[in-house]
Parts: structure tokens; C-alpha cells; sequence
């Protein structure tokens, strides 16, 4: 079976560049807590009514297949992981096989959150090595900052997220011995509700009476969103970030080990760990724990935030821009996340 490499990776940002101090103006926060706490120098924001999660995963995507040197044409795959999407539903994997005019190719979008990009290229994985597809579109995109607290209510949350995209073709190796080694991929649901954002949704509190919503008074009123909801403005994300920041400073490390240990290699044989960027002090800790040296670790979490499914990509992208992933190289991709999922992507480029 053939190995499966990314032959184009490209990403896209929005111009529009939030520092700590613009959101000092809109809640009680700080340039020294947020840096200090998280790494976070600045993120950026999607243009409003102009850019959407879709639109910017398109345009990371046309640099992808151009850097693989193939066409639109030739996609005949699509995968879109995101926690934003344009719409409810569908997905944005259909709104992207409608922007960049691709063939009526399957579409299938991912609901991982900031371990999407990994579930993704696994399951990219799977598909070339089988010989079903040939070139793969996997897209990891987020505009958090359409749907973030910016009150000091919501601090916590709102000052760590991003937006932006990024995008891979995945295609067979055409060489021995390069491509993705293994992916290793995990999940845990007991604490769900830790890193979430149940409203609105179709849950009417089964799952927790924390969001049990009040009985409308037409047996038929929506349960998916009322006027409770939005008086009471239940509608942000919700996170308890020391229990994530606890679980993802051990499960990412795991699984980076879980890969290395079934290719029989070691700690001392990555050329370059890429991990989610979630806060610079869990890449830190990360980087302590395993005894990985300087330089690599690969973090740009100061210049972007946290930007969920289109976290590990991006960074990705810009190690390889920058020239600190070259043929040959060890590359380990992991991400922790929301409910809670995690995993892992060992690949020799
Ligand atoms: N600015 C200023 N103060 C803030 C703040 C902000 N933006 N956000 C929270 N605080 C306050 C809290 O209200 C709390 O105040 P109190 O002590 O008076 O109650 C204090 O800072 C400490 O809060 P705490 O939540 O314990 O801080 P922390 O050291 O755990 O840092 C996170 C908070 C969110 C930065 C950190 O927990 C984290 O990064 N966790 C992981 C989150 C993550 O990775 N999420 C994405 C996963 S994919």
C-alpha cells in the first residue's frame, strides 16, 4: 500500500490584526496577563460580512493545490474541519466544492474542534492508501470572533481565540519510505461539557440541567433556540480552562509516544513536533515533559491565538515556509480538544 504525503500546504489569515491592548478597551483583561498566561501577543479577525469560515478555507485551499502543482479539477476528495461553520447546516465542504468550482466530488466535514485537522488527515489517510482517492483537499478553518463574549463576563475564553485557515493536498508518496507513518486518534466524553458551546442546539439539557431550557409554551416551539436563551445571552462557548489545560499537557504527549513507540522510533528522532496551538505554556510543558530540544517545538500561537481546526496547519504551513520542515524530516503533528479528542500524525516528508 501506498504512503500517503501532503504535496501542497498552504493557509490564509485575515488582514485585520487584534492586539491584547484593543481588547483591554472591551473587557477587564490585560497585555500582561493574556501573554503571560497564554503567549497570545495579538490573533486575527475575518472581515465582517465579507469573510466566513468557507471563504477563507478556499482561499488557503487554491494555495495548497497550486504548491501541489495540480488543478482544482484534479480534487477529488473534500474534507472541511471546523467548530464555525457558514451554516448550520450543510457544511462548508460543500460550499468549498462550490467556490473553487471543484467536480461533484465527495464533501464531508469534520466536528473536532481543535483535533479535526488530525482526525482529517487520517481519515485522508485511509482513503489514499486504499487507492479510492488520489488528491485529497483537507481544510482546517475558524472565525471565532463572530461568536465570542467579548464582555469580561467571557474574558477567559475570548482572548485566545483566532481566526484563520489552512489547507493540505494529500496525495500517494512518490517515493518509499515518505509519507504519513501512522495516525492515532482518541476520545474521551465524559467531560463534554468542560470545552463547549451547547447553545443553540438540540441537547434540551438531557446531557445537563445547566442548559435545560424553559418548556415554550407551544408544545411545538423550538427547542434549538428561544428568547430565554437569547435575554440570557446562553450562547458562547463555555470553558474550564484549567481541567483542559491539565488533560491536554498529558494526552498530547501520549500520543505523540503512542506513534513513536509503533514505529519503533524515539523521542531523540523527531526533526520537528507541531502541536495545536492552544497556549504557549502547554507547547512548553509539552516540550518539557518528552525532553524535546529547542528548536523542535514549533509555535506561532503568539502572532494567531488559538485557532482551532485550522491551529495545527497553519503553524505547520509556516514551519515549512520558513524552512524548518525539509525532505526527510520526522514530523509529528498532535492536538488536544474539546470532548475531549485528541490524536496524533507521525509522517517522514
Ligand atoms: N484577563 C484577566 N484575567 C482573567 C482573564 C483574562 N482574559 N481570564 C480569566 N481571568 C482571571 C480569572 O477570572 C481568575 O480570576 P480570580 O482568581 O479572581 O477568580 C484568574 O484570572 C485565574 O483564572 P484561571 O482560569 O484559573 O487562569 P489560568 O491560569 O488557568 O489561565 C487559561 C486561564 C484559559 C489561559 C488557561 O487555563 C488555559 O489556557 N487553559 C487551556 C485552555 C485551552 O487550551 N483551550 C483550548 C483547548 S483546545
Amino acid at each position: 500500500m501506498s504512503k500517503t504525503i501532503i504535496a501542497g500546504i498552504g493557509s490564509y489569515v485575515p488582514e485585520r490584526v487584534v492586539t491584547n491592548e484593543e481588547l483591554t478597551r472591551l473587557m477587564d483583561t490585560s497585555d500582561e496577563w493574556i501573554q503571560a498566561r497564554t503567549g497570545i501577543e495579538e490573533r486575527r479577525y475575518a472581515k465582517r460580512f465579507e469573510e466566513t469560515t468557507a471563504t477563507m478555507g478556499a482561499e488557503a485551499a487554491k494555495i495548497a493545490i497550486e504548491r501541489a502543482g495540480i488543478t482544482a479539477a484534479d480534487i477529488d476528495f473534500v474534507i472541511f474541519a471546523t467548530l464555525s461553520p457558514d451554516y448550520y447546516f450543510p457544511g462548508c465542504g460543500v460550499l468549498v466544492q462550490r467556490i473553487l468550482g471543484l467536480k461533484e466530488v465527495g464533501a464531508l466535514d469534520v466536528r473536532n474542534q481543535c483535533s479535526g485537522f488530525i482526525y482529517g488527515i487520517s481519515i485522508a489517510d485511509q482513503f489514499i492508501k486504499t487507492g479510492m482517492y488520489k488528491n485529497i483537499l483537507l481544510i482546517g478553518s475558524e472565525t471565532h470572533s463572530y461568536a465570542l463574549d467579548f464582555s469580561t463576563r467571557g474574558r477567559n475564553v475570548s482572548v485566545i481565540f483566532g481566526d484563520g485557515a489552512a489547507a493540505v493536498v494529500l496525495q500517494p508518496s512518490p517515493e518509499d519510505g515518505r509519507g504519513i507513518l501512522s495516525t492515532h486518534l482518541h476520545s474521551d466524553g465524559h467531560n463534554a461539557e468542560i470545552l463547549s458551546m451547547p447553545n443553540p442546539g438540540f441537547h434540551c439539557g438531557v446531557h445537563n440541567e445547566q442548559w435545560k431550557p424553559s418548556v415554550p409554551e407551544n408544545p411545538y416551539g423550538s427547542l434549538f433556540i428561544n428568547q430565554e436563551l437569547l435575554d440570557k445571552e446562553d450562547f458562547y462557548p463555555y470553558m474550564d480552562g484549567q481541567a483542559v489545560f491539565k488533560k491536554a499537557v498529558v494526552k498530547m504527549p501520549e500520543a505523540v509516544m503512542e506513534a513513536l513507540n509503533q514505529n519503533g522510533l524515539a523521542v531523540d528522532d523527531i526533526d520537528l513536533l507541531v502541536p495545536h496551538q492552544a497556549n504557549l505554556r502547554i507547547s512548553q510543558m509539552i516540550q518539557q515533559t518528552m525532553g524535546l530540544g529547542e528548536g523542535k517545538v514549533f509555535n506561532n500561537i503568539q502572532k494567531y491565538g488559538n485557532t482551532t481546526a485550522a491551529s495545527v496547519p497553519l503553524a505547520l504551513c509556516e514551519a515549512w515556509e520558513t524552512g524548518k520542515v525539509n525532505k526527510g524530516d520526522l514530523v509529528c503533528l498532535a492536538a488536544f480538544g474539546s470532548g475531549f479528542t485528541w490524536g496524533s500524525a507521525l509522517m517522514r516528508w
